[in-house]
């Protein structure tokens, strides 16, 4: 039953809607904070796809720089502090899976 729902909600949308409905609003309320326009932390702004596109590896969540950070295992752990919930992280991983697709830009 559950899995007939969670198939469901894959199929009903498009990379560009999973990037906008799951994808940017962990971005927006994780990473956003330090990763924006002004802040550009390591010069990451999440606001600008280009710098986003630096730290991920389209289909390959395990050599993405982005989803390695999240990991909390290396030097660089990402967000500081405690990590992310595992749901948000799979749904981050996810995204890379299949393809790191973006929508409309972070605002
Ligand atoms: C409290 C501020 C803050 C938050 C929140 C934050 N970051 Fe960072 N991030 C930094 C700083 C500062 C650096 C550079 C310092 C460092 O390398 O440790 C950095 C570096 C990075 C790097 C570059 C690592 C490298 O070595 O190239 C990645 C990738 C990254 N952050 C991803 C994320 C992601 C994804 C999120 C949200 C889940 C996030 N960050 C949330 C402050 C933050």
């Amino acid at each position: 039953m559950i899995s007939v729902v969670l198939l469901a909600l894959l199929a009903a949308q498009t990379p560009e809607q999973f990037f906008e409905r799951k994808v940017a609003p962990i971005l927006t309320k994780r990473c956003l904070p330090c990763h924006n326009r002004e802040l550009n932390n390591a010069g990451l702004s999440f606001q600008d796809t280009a710098t986003l596109r630096r730290v991920v590896v389209p289909g390959k969540p395990d050599e993405s720089r982005l989803t390695e950070t999240l990991r909390h295992e290396g030097q660089v752990q990402m967000p500081p502090g405690p990590p992310l919930p595992k749901k948000e992280i799979e749904v981050l991983r996810e995204w890379v899976r299949r393809g790191a697709v973006f929508g409309t830009p972070l605002k």
